[in-house]
This record gives structure tokens, sequence and C-alpha cells, in this order.
């Protein structure tokens, strides 16, 4: 039997997994995917032009996007959007992801930067000084910006993906709890046109929602409530969405939230929790794994098992629940719970 020779190659690859989104988010950052959109090619003295950089960079990014498969290159030497480029990383087309890269480029990269300390500490690294995760991020309106627009570029794939995945058309209004850019409350209205809903969020938040709701044209049927879910959430609705909730907080916060959307439904009302939910075994997935650690630098939350929050839904008096595993970049499944 031939031995199979161990090589430094996959810890490369880990090692220089960081220069992906170096490149992509500079790719970004020069338009390079909106200038090559619609099917223009370009070579490398044209990029260097449109693109406003010297030819020596432009040879490197076009390369290095063409290694990525952000770009391809023709026979006739030049190069052109991928599929993927054209489809998700072309500002102001309705798939754009580029929210998302940005904001983990220049909120999560610098944060994580100081994971180890964030380990040995228990404490995140995003919270400015006296202040907790979400006032730090709403005290400054850019930074606030980036991360709705990254929710946003992250959660209107992830929306989609539940609007099939989970059959709304019993229920008739939808509170979409802490719904930053209202972008799962969108994506289910898109595909359920007699369901009304309502964004619940922290009141700096709203505006930003009400942006993308009249963009989308549904500001008729989709509305915004300001509040704390901590406090109290408004009645009249037969379903709550949790999505990305319950892994920025712990054990106790994540009961109480649940109580209050208990509190809140009517009887045979749903829940609805979305997350990237941690197998049982808790050996991964990645997705939820590095999601999990986001939250060691971000927040004092976890991306949980699907065990944990069955049982505080089950705690708080939630029955019939049910997994609906999910493929989406925010959520990989969802766990749904009805009020007796
Ligand atoms: C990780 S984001 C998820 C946003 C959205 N659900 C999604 O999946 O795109 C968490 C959201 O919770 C909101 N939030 C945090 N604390 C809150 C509170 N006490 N009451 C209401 N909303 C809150 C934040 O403003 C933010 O929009």
């Amino acid at each position: 039997m031939v031995e199979r020779k161990l090589t430094v190659g996959p810890l490369m690859g880990l090692v220089f997994g960081f220069t992906s989104i170096q490149a992509l988010g500079a790719a970004l950052d020069l338009e390079l995917f909106n200038v090559l959109s619609g099917g223009k090619g370009v070579d490398v003295p044209e990029a260097s032009d449109l693109l406003g950089i010297e030819e020596r960079p432009a040879r490197a990014l076009l390369i290095s996007c063409t290694a990525l498969g952000l770009l391809g290159r023709r026979e006739d030497g030049r190069y052109y959007n991928s599929p993927l480029s054209e489809k998700f990383l072309v500002r102001g087309k309705p798939d754009y992801f580029g929210g998302w890269v940005i904001m983990a480029r220049d909120r999560l990269f610098p944060a994580w930067m100081g994971l180890t300390e964030a380990l040995k500490t228990n404490r995140p690294r995003t919270w400015k000084e006296g202040s907790g995760h979400f006032e730090s991020i709403y005290s400054h309106p850019g930074e606030l910006r980036t991360f709705l627009e990254g929710m946003h570029s992250l959660s209107i794939q992830s929306g989609r993906a539940l609007a099939e995945a989970l059959d709304f058309s019993s229920c008739s209004r939808l509170l979409d709890v802490g719904g930053g850019s209202g972008a799962y409350a969108i994506a289910v209205l898109e595909q359920y046109p007699r369901l009304r809903g309502v964004v619940f969020d922290l009141l700096p938040a709203l505006e930003f929602a009400q942006e993308k709701i009249a963009e989308a044209g549904l500001s008729g049927r989709l509305k915004t409530i300001g509040g704390d879910f901590f406090k109290e959430l408004p009645k009249g609705f037969d379903a709550h969405l949790l999505s990305m909730i319950l892994h920025d907080w712990g054990p106790e916060e994540n009961r109480a939230i649940l109580r209050a959307c208990f509190d809140a439904l009517p009887p045979r009302g749903i829940v609805i929790i979305s997350e990237l939910m941690m197998d049982d075994e808790e050996t991964g997935p990645l997705p939820a794994a590095q999601m999990a650690m986001n939250m060691i630098v971000e927040n004092m939350g976890f991306n949980y098992t699907w065990g944990e929050y069955e049982q505080w839904l089950t705690e708080v008096g939630f029955r019939g629940i049910r997994r609906i595993p999910l493929q989406s970049p925010a959520a990989n499944g969802v766990i749904v719970g009805s009020k007796p």
C-alpha cells in the first residue's frame, strides 16, 4: 500500500485564506464587477484605465480574481465577470452580496485580529467601552449602515430559502422580531402576496428598513415598529420570526425573548427560529462553527445546537416543535414551534 505523504498544502490554504476576502473587497471598492457588468471584457491596459490604477496592480487584481473564480479569461485575452460575479457582485442588482463582503472585511476582520484575547477573556472585541453590542453599532451612523447593508446582503438570500421551505399560506400577519433591514420579511412577503407584516427592531434600524421595504415596493403591506424585545412585543401577529437573534444572546436572554413571543402570540400562533444551527454532536458544520466563533468576537452569544433551541422552546411552552433544514448563507435550518 502506498502511504500518502502529508504536506503543508492544506495549512497553506488556511493561512492564505485572508487574501481572498481582501482581493474581493478591493475589487468591490474599485467597482471592478460593475465595470465589467453586461458582458464587457477588458485587457490589462483597459482595466488600468477604467479602474484608475497602474497596470502592475491591475494585472495582479485581474489574475487573482480569475484564480478565485470571480472572473474568466477568454481566448481574446480579455477578462470578463464570471456568472457568479455578474449575479452577486454587481452593485445595484437585486442579489448583491457585496454588503456582506464589506461588512466582514471592515467590521469583523479587524475584530478577529483580537480573537486570542477574546478567547482568553471571554469578552467581545467590537464593543466600545461602557456599552453593549448593539449600542456600539448604533451609536455610529456609518457603522450602523455597514452593519445593516451586510445583514441585508446575507439575509435576503436566506429569506428566499425560508419562503420556499416553509409554507406561510395559513399565516396572515408576520412579525419579524429584530428584523434589521427587513430582508427576511421582504423575501417572505414577496413570495406570499396575501401576507402582511411588521419589522420590529430598535428605532435606529428602522430608517434603513423603510428604504429597503420601499425599494421592494412593499410599503403598503410591510410596516415598521420600533421597540425592545426584552420589554414587550406587539400583539396581533400569528407568526413570529427570529432570524439570527438568539445567537446574539446567552441562554437566559433567549428564554426571555421566547417568552415574550409566547406571551404576544395568539393560540396556534407560531414562532420560527432561523439560524446556522450547530449539530447536536457538536462537531460542526463549519458555517455554524465559524459563526459561533464570530459570536465570541462580537457579543456574548453562541450558535447553539438544534437541541438547545428546542429545549428553550419547550420550557417556555411551545409544542409541535419541528426542524426544517435549509440551504442558505445565514441559516442551515429553522425550528418551528406552536403555541397550544
Ligand atoms: C444579527 S441582526 C439580525 C437581523 C435580521 N433578523 C436578519 O436576520 O437579517 C440582530 C438584530 O437584532 C436587533 N436587536 C438587538 N437588540 C434588540 C432589542 N432589544 N429589541 C429589538 N431588536 C433588537 C438589532 O438591531 C439587529 O437588527
